[in-house]
């Protein structure tokens, strides 16, 4: 079985756990539980990588970052080493935190990140608590479309004025049907952040699989 074909199966079968309507929290458990796992590849997103190290944007020195929806951690963990702020990875799925929490175990990077098993929306962050940097790699488009005003809300509530938000927006594939993953477009985030963001930076990516399909955008907060 190809791995194309087997990860086609497993967005079918996640799509059918949403679909149930066991509440996010139970649908993404057992899709953790169960390997079903399809946008999982293993490492963190070239993207990222790229972005951090190439200097095109000023990221903050210090501070607080924080990656919802983080799954394995992969990406907290670049976050963490590359910019060296404390970094809290967050993701509803318990087993997801517990493969997090072993995957950075022992590592480098272990002082400057944390994770938890949390609900994104149910987070409330005191003003000591606010983030500088925010980052989403297939959250946006892992929840329903009717929850995107309240990610906008919830982005717009626990970061600091002028912190940043890297969005690798993901899947532009037109007006595709269903989901997880819920097809996007760049005015889709525009319009749920409105004007207490403004776009600073935007890129194609340089991922040769998601060519068309996926851009970097990064926002700071007014
Ligand atoms: C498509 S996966 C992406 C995981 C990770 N960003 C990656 O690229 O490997 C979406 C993740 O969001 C998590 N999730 C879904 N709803 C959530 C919520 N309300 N709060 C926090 N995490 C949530 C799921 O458990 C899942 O791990």
């Amino acid at each position: 079985m190809s791995d194309e074909f087997s990860r086609d199966a497993q967005v079918l079968r996640l799509r059918e756990l949403i679909a149930k309507g066991a509440g996010p929290e139970d649908a993404w458990e057992t899709a953790w539980k169960d390997g079903v796992t399809p946008w999982d590849r293993g490492h963190a997103q070239e993207d990222l990588v790229e972005l951090v190290k190439s200097g095109s944007v000023e990221f903050p020195s210090n501070g607080r970052a924080l990656v919802p929806g983080c799954g394995k951690g992969y990406d907290a963990a670049i976050i963490a080493s590359h910019l060296r702020l404390q970094t809290v990875g967050m993701d509803i799925s318990t087993t997801a935190v517990e493969e997090a929490k072993r995957n950075i175990h022992s590592s480098d990077t272990e002082s400057l990140v944390s994770f938890q098993i949390a609900d994104f929306f149910s987070l409330k962050a005191e003003p000591e608590d606010l983030f500088d940097l925010v980052y989403d790699y297939t959250f946006f488009c892992a929840i329903h479309p009717s929850m995107r005003v309240s990610w906008g809300k919830k982005m717009t509530e626990i970061a600091k004025p002028g912190a940043l938000l890297i969005t690798l927006v993901f899947p532009i594939d037109g007006e595709r049907e269903g989901g997880p993953p819920y097809s996007v477009k760049p005015e889709f985030y525009r319009d749920v952040l409105g004007d207490k963001w403004v776009q600073i930076f935007e890129k194609e990516t340089n991922d040769e699989t998601f060519r068309g399909r996926k851009k970097v955008i990064v926002w700071r907060k007014v």
